[in-house]
This record gives C-alpha cells, sequence and structure tokens, in this order.
C-alpha cells in the first residue's frame, strides 16, 4: 500500500497551501500507519486502505486518490516534537488517532447518510453498510492494540487517555444525532453552549487527545500533557465550526464533501444557530425570521431550498458570528500553547498550522 496524494488538487489545477509541516508528518507516520492497516483481515484492509485513498475498490492501486489532511497524525507527532522529543516518540500515538479519526468517518457516514467523502463514494456506499461498519469495528480494536503496544512505559496511560477522548467522542455523536429531531426555535431549541459542548466531544476530543498523546508518550509533565489535551479541544471547537460553515458555503469540488448535506438533514451547525438567533428589528432579523419558516416547513429542503437557506442564513449573520467563535477558540488554542514550555520550532509549526485550519477551503 503506498501513501496516496497529500493535498487534492482543486477543480482549476491550483492546489490549495496546506502547510509542509502536514506532509512532514504524513511521511513520518506514513510506514507505520501502513503496517498497522496490513494486520486486518484483508477485506477490512481494503475498506481501510480506500477510505485513505490508496487504492480503489477491488484493491488496486489509485494514484489519483486524496486521503484526508492528516491532521490528526500531525498533532501527535507536533505534540512530542513540541516537548523536545523526536516526532518518532508520538509514532504510535499518531497512528491511533489516525485509524480512531478513520473509524470515526466510516461509521458517520453511515449516521449522516453522506455518500461523498474526499471526493469519492463514502465506504458504505462502495461497499455496503454491514461493512463499512465492520471496517470501523476493525480500525478501533487496531488503534487500541497499536497504542496499547506503544515502545516504553506509557502504553497504558496512552490507552487511558485514548479511550477517554473516545467515550466523548460517541457522547459527541449521540448528540449531534438527537439535536436533529430538537426545534430550531423556542425554548427546545439547541443553545450555542450545547453546540459548543457537542463539537469539543465529537471533534475536539479526538484533537486534544492526539496532542496530548505525543507529548505523554515522549514522557512530558502531567501538566503539558492536560494543557495540550486542552488545546487540542479548543482547535476541535473551531475545526468543527469551521466544518459546519464549509458544508454550507464551501465548493464541494474543494471540499470532497456533498454541498448542504447538513442543511438537509437539519443539523444544529453553529452558522445556523446563531443566524437564527438574530433579534427581530436587527438588521438580518428578516432573514432570521425566514430562515426559521423555511427550516421548519413539513418538506425536505430540495436543492434550491438549500441554496436560498444558505443565503439567508448569511444575511442574517451566521456565517460571520460562527467564524468569529471559531476565531475565539483558536485565540484560547494560542493561550493554552504560550502557558507551557515547547519548543520553538514544533510551536511554530503548530502555530502555521492553526493558520491553516481557520483559514481552509477543504
Ligand atoms: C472531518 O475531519 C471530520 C470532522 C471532525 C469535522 P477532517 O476534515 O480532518 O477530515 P479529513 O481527514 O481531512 O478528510
Ligand atoms: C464529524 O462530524 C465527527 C466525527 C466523525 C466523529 P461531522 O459529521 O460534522 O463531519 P463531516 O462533515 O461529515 O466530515
Ligand atoms: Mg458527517
Ligand atoms: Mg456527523
Amino acid at each position: 500500500m503506498t501513501a496516496a496524494t497529500a493535498v487534492p488538487v482543486e477543480a482549476d489545477g491550483v492546489a490549495p497551501t496546506a502547510p509542509d509541516v502536514l506532509e512532514r508528518c504524513r511521511r513520518l507516520v506514513g510506514p507505520a500507519l501502513a503496517a498497522a492497516v496490513e494486520r486486518l483481515h484483508p477485506w477490512p484492509a481494503e475498506m481501510a486502505a480506500y477510505s485513505l485513498g490508496w487504492c480503489e475498490v477491488g484493491g488496486a492501486p489509485a494514484p489519483g486518490a486524496t486521503g484526508g489532511k492528516g491532521l490528526r497524525q500531525a498533532l501527535a507527532v507536533l505534540g512530542a516534537e513540541a516537548v523536545g522529543a523526536p516526532g518518532e516518540a508520538g509514532s504510535a500515538g499518531a497512528v491511533a488517532v489516525e485509524l480512531v479519526h478513520t473509524f470515526s468517518l466510516l461509521h458517520d457516514d453511515v449516521m449522516d447518510g453522506d455518500t461523498t467523502r474526499r471526493r469519492r463514494p463514502t465506504v458504505w456506499k462502495a461497499y455496503g453498510t454491514g461493512p463499512a461498519v465492520l471496517a470501523g469495528d476493525a480500525l478501533f480494536a487496531l488503534a487500541v492494540e497499536t497504542l496499547a503496544a506503544a515502545p516504553g512505559a506509557h502504553g497504558p496511560a496512552a490507552v487511558r487517555l485514548l479511550a477517554a477522548s473516545l467515550t466523548d467522542l460517541v457522547r459527541g455523536q449521540a448528540d449531534d444525532l438527537l439535536f436533529e429531531s430538537r426545534p430550531w426555535r423556542g425554548p427546545g431549541a439547541v443553545r450555542p453552549d450545547e453546540y459548543r459542548m457537542m463539537a469539543e466531544h465529537k471533534t475536539g476530543a479526538l484533537l486534544g487527545s492526539a496532542a496530548a498523546l505525543g507529548a505523554l508518550l515522549a514522557g512530558a509533565p502531567e501538566e503539558t500533557v492536560a494543557t495540550l489535551d486542552r488545546a487540542g479541544r479548543h482547535l476541535g471547537v473551531a475545526f468543527q465550526i469551521v466544518d459546519d460553515v464549509l458544508g454550507i458555503w464551501g465548493d464541494p469540488r474543494v471540499t470532497g464533501k456533498p454541498a448542504h448535506g447538513d442543511l438537509r438533514r437539519r443539523k444544529k451547525t453553529l452558522p445556523v444557530l446563531a443566524a437564527l438567533s438574530t433579534p427581530e428589528g436587527a438588521a438580518g432579523g428578516l432573514a432570521a425570521r425566514r430562515l426559521a419558516g423555511l427550516l421548519e416547513g413539513a418538506d425536505a429542503l430540495d436543492h434550491d431550498g438549500a441554496r436560498r437557506a444558505a443565503d439567508l442564513a448569511e444575511e442574517a449573520g451566521g456565517r460571520s458570528a460562527a467564524l468569529a467563535e471559531a476565531h475565539r477558540h483558536i485565540a484560547a488554542v494560542h493561550a493554552c500553547l504560550e502557558s507551557v514550555p515547547l519548543a520553538p520550532r514544533p510551536l511554530g509549526d503548530l502555530r502555521t498550522l492553526l493558520d491553516f485550519l481557520l483559514h481552509r477551503r477543504l
């Protein structure tokens, strides 16, 4: 199995600028990740390789396919480097979090009914729901096994840390699904603090454990590990908000994911919640009322309805309010990183990465 192209090329042929650090970490972790996946039963192994952009359905090489950004493995490597160790010290953690991420995407696409990811049919669409669930299970188990076998004395603590983040991830996914049937307005509506907690759980917990695992495996003090975990959780909330914004206003040719999937499923994303909170009489208040009317309608949103909802959400200020919230969480990440002693070069890489993630289009 070979590593996929690092960064997808946009339809107009211009590559979005991902920082070099993602590619550096991909090269560092790639062989161990491939070796881990090869230990699986060949069927789930193929589904994992397909999801990672390493092969086509059937196992043939897929030179044009694109994998993910590799954010979680990069955080684990940088977590180790930031505490003065070589990136390799975080390798088992990097492999584990990338496996968990892949598992969570396989299951998430089943839960969300999404048919496209990373510009290709989702695993459940390509292989069937049962096989996709099984491949997710296989990746989950492999992640725990990989971490438990990490060299050095930190394996058990690392497994505890990952397990805690998995509990949070499941909690966040549960709330995400339950929020779909909550009303858009009124006393039962999803509050901003509930959204934040859901996003921290479903996305932030894994980013936090990625950074923390790198440091933990490298033998960092407890306070540093906890601070990196907190930083990753803030990053996760910002990351999820940007994901929500891209899900409404992003270009599906760049994101590789379907346009307006969240709107159609009535996901309680922050841009929409923020738009709906614009009061009557304020600028954008009328758009907010119209948006609520559209979302509360009995009919499922078709393509035009989703476009109209996106326009109204923008007019009601939802996009800018959500991005302002993402900026606040990124500022909190910076504050965390400044509160503990970290090595300058990986710290610089982390800062570059934060900037990319906030302004990304994929
Ligand atoms: C997508 O994560 C799932 C979320 C937590 C929002 P990424 O955007 O990191 O997915 P890939 O790995 O780059 O495809
Ligand atoms: C992703 O949530 C969180 C996990 C996979 C745990 P989303 O459902 O918002 O992510 P995308 O947009 O499908 O990647
Ligand atoms: Mg999803
Ligand atoms: Mg989801």
